[in-house]
């Protein structure tokens, strides 16, 4: 061998030495066999949730809040509860207030389905995870980790299925909605308009804010100007709709003669069935107070949870409502 080639060849065996010592540094560090991936193992105990709740406007809303608190007790967890009044900034301020304090998950209410990403970024800067809880928000899926509620499209759809059975050859119906720009609202009037039978027509619609005592002026003067021509209500819920039947009486409607059909199954719609006013109540379930710190802890411990849990509902007749209204929770 010339000296040429022995010493090219030891420049090259020594670069060759040189990259594997190199590589042998980067590679990342294999986990010792007895080293798992770090499993977190918090109970309730260890979790603070935020519940900036946006109002007490319905007996749904109080059922809504009861099982939040129930829940929160009952676990061991703590709960920071707060009542926007419906007022949007009111929740925002709520949550801001949460994320300094350092909560472990907030669980939002909105009343409104627009104007969140900004204290959704701010939440996700913090490292807290949001869970929509009960109606929708319009910002991208991204800022939340999950939604727990309704299909409140699919309730309106339900509605105006019912409304088409209680007037088989066509008529004239009014809408009372819900708080305007909320899911529940767009939801509702969403999925009635499109299940609708064209012999159908909504002659007017206006909001009732989810509130008995805003829904009742609004039915006194629907009765007023459209007088003799009215065929059916569909009302957003059944707070409004106990309002609606008090205009109904005092306008000398009877029982049956406009077909109404509400939303949410309470007690009070129910009883609204039994006395023959209402024909046909969609459930919306508030009950969500399990789910909602079932899903925080999950969260809180890296367990894999789904993003959208919509609750299973049905629809109310009269033929069962005085059966099954002493079983009713709210
Ligand atoms: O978002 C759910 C709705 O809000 C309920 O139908 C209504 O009663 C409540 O106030």
């Amino acid at each position: 061998m010339s000296k040429k080639l022995f010493y090219n060849l030891l420049a090259v065996l020594m670069l060759a030495s040189l990259v594997l010592s190199a590589c042998g540094t980067a590679a990342p560090a294999q986990p010792a066999a007895t080293e798992a991936p770090a499993k977190k193992n918090y109970t309730y105990a260890d979790l603070t949730l935020c519940y900036p709740q946006l109002g007490a406007e319905s007996d749904w809303r109080t059922a809504n809040t009861a099982s939040i608190k129930e829940t929160a007790d009952k676990l061991g967890a703590k709960l920071i509860f707060s009542d926007a009044q419906q007022k949007q900034e009111n929740q925002i301020s709520a949550m801001r207030s949460c994320i300094q304090q350092g909560v472990n998950v907030i669980a939002l209410p909105p009343v409104v389905e627009d104007g969140w990403d900004a204290v959704l970024q701010e939440a996700k800067d913090a490292n807290i995870p949001v869970i929509i809880v009960d109606r929708s928000v319009s910002a991208d899926k991204s800022m939340y980790v999950a939604h727990i509620g309704s299909d409140m499209e699919l309730e309106g759809k339900k509605a105006g299925e019912e409304m088409n059975k209680l007037l088989p050859n066509g008529g004239n119906v009014l809408e009372i909605s819900g708080t305007t720009g909320s899911g529940a609202a767009v939801g509702r009037a969403k999925g009635f308009r499109e299940a609708l039978n064209a012999n159908i027509k909504i002659l007017d619609s206006q909001t009732g804010n989810f509130n008995p005592t805003e829904a009742k002026p609004v039915a006194e003067a629907f009765l007023k100007k459209y007088a003799g021509q009215i065929d059916g209500f569909f009302i957003h819920n059944d707070g409004m709709a106990q309002a609606v039947v008090e205009a109904m009486k005092a306008a000398g409607v009877k029982p049956g003669d406009i077909k109404m059909v509400s939303v949410d199954g309470t007690r009070g719609g129910f009883q609204l069935m039994i006395d023959g006013w209402v024909q046909a109540d969609v459930e919306c379930n508030p009950l969500l107070g399990p789910q909602v710190f079932d899903m925080a802890l999950k969260i809180m411990n890296g367990e894999k949870i789904d993003p959208e849990i919509l609750t299973n509902e049905t629809v109310f007749y009269p033929d069962k409502a005085t059966e099954l209204l002493p079983t009713r929770q709210y």
